[in-house]
């Protein structure tokens, strides 16, 4: 982080609360602005007009013209092991994670084999203009090392946990409850709150954990009650019937997790899609979050998510790709596939919602809405640039929008990771796509 004051110039849009609650005051959005950041944090936003008289003659104002400048991208469910999996044909949640995850994740225990493989998930991240994400490593404590190792050098803020597995799945694949509490609890002292890092207490989802490894997650979370959660819930129709079966003595899928005490205001579901009105309202009143994750949804075929009922139930959501079930990293072509889904279901995303979701909106539902997510004075200076022209399709049909909102929505239905033209961490230029290595893996 270089401890000087610098000013990027252009086009310029954050979030301020949720546009669907809102609207007009939702957001700000400066044709010709300035955003000044001082020892890697946002010092102040604003028109340039107003803030360049009042910078000092030695600040370098960079210019950036035909983009927009956001608060960095965050992905609130994703699987940094599943990156090779990407894309793998013809199977639904269950088979797919017997025929292509569990096999590849086995691989992870071997810190030679996880470490260039974080390296290249990270890279993928910032290519793609993500700076926070909450990742799931294996069950491997090595995976998760592997992990913070990297994203420690790049000084990015991340969050992630070795996956809890005690039952039902390959025998290379589970812990013990007791094992999985102790590594665990190793990996958070180790890691949890060094730099911009925090961990988070996994077990993968209710049918590969028993009772105990459960409560043994509950009893992580009681010792220490920063960290955060992270699991899967109710996403496929075979999932939540084995998950009844399992546990016929829970009133539903989230009451499992419940009875565990894994329900807090940094719980993050992955899902969420076959919920009923009780659950929504148990999320809601423990401050718990959903992360949607439309391009994963579709491609395994899981169900159509109900972003509205979500909203009326004011429970946070987050943005998730889920790669490697999700089809791509790009948070534009997740939003691309979210705005299809509220199709189907005879619904409208806003491309102000959508572009919220994707940076103020995921930053809430991690709870970290302190620190990242927009523009206001002491936050992170995550900031990426996206270009109106990053393909001829896209810079023709730019020419025809009238307004930021057109913009925007061209944005998600056209764009990808050529989009991102240079991504900053902590005001630090981080990927530039035009001067890019390619990568070793
Ligand atoms: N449920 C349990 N494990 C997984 C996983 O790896 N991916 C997805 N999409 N759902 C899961
Ligand atoms: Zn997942």
């Amino acid at each position: 982080m270089s401890n000087t004051t610098k000013a990027f110039r252009g086009e310029i849009l954050h979030f301020l609360s949720d546009p669907a609650k809102d609207n007009e005051q939702s957001y700000q959005y400066f044709e010709d602005g300035v955003l000044v950041v001082k020892d890697g944090l946002v010092e102040t936003v604003g028109l340039a007009s107003d803030i360049l008289p009042t910078l000092a003659d030695d600040v370098v104002v960079k210019q950036h013209d035909n983009g927009l400048l956001i608060p960095g991208f965050v992905d609130t469910h994703i699987h940094y092991p599943q990156t090779e999996i990407i894309g793998s044909y013809g199977e639904q949640l269950l088979e797919w994670l017997e025929t292509y995850t569990f096999p590849t994740e086995s691989q992870f225990g071997d810190t030679h084999f996880a470490k260039p493989r974080a390296q290249f998930f990270l890279d993928q991240l910032l290519t793609n203009g993500t700076t926070t994400a909450l990742v799931f490593g294996t069950v491997h404590p090595e995976s998760v090392d592997a992990f913070f190792t990297q994203a420690e050098e790049l000084n990015v803020r991340m969050i992630c946990g070795k996956v809890m597995m005690d039952r039902n799945a390959p025998d290379n694949l589970t812990d013990t409850a007791e094992s999985s509490y102790e590594e665990s609890k190793a990996l958070i002292e180790k890691w949890h709150g060094k730099g911009r890092l925090h961990y988070a207490v996994t077990p993968r989802f209710a049918p590969t954990s028993t009772s105990e490894q459960l409560h043994k997650a509950g009893q992580l979370l009681k010792e220490y009650p920063d960290v955060f959660m992270h699991t899967h819930l109710s996403e496929n129709k075979n999932e939540c019937a084995w998950v009844s079966d399992l546990f016929p003595e829970c009133e539903n899928y989230l009451d499992v997790y419940d009875k565990h005490g894994l329900l807090s205001k940094r719980s993050v579901f992955a899902h969420g899609i076959h919920l009923c009105d009780s659950e929504y309202q148990r999320l809601s009143d423990t401050d718990s979050s959903l992360s949607y994750c439309p391009t994963s949804n579709l491609f395994l075929g899981s169900g159509l998510f109900n972003l509205k009922k979500a909203e009326e139930f004011n429970v946070d959501v987050g943005l998730g790709t889920d790669v490697g079930g999700g089809t791509s990293f790009s948070q534009l072509q997740t939003l691309n596939e979210a705005y299809k889904i509220q199709q189907l279901r005879g619904e409208k995303l806003t491309a102000l919602k959508s572009f919220y979701l994707a940076t103020l909106g995921g930053a809430s539902a991690l709870d970290l809405d302190d620190k990242i997510g927009n523009f206001t004075q002491g936050k992170e200076a995550d900031f990426i640039v996206l270009d109106y022209k990053s393909t001829d399709l896209m810079r023709v049909r730019m020419n025809n929008t009238k307004d930021i909102l057109e913009r925007l929505f061209v944005l998600t239905t056209l764009g990808d990771d050529r989009t991102v033209r240079e991504t900053y961490v902590m005001g630090d230029l981080a990927h530039d796509r035009d001067n890019k290595k390619t990568s070793a893996l």
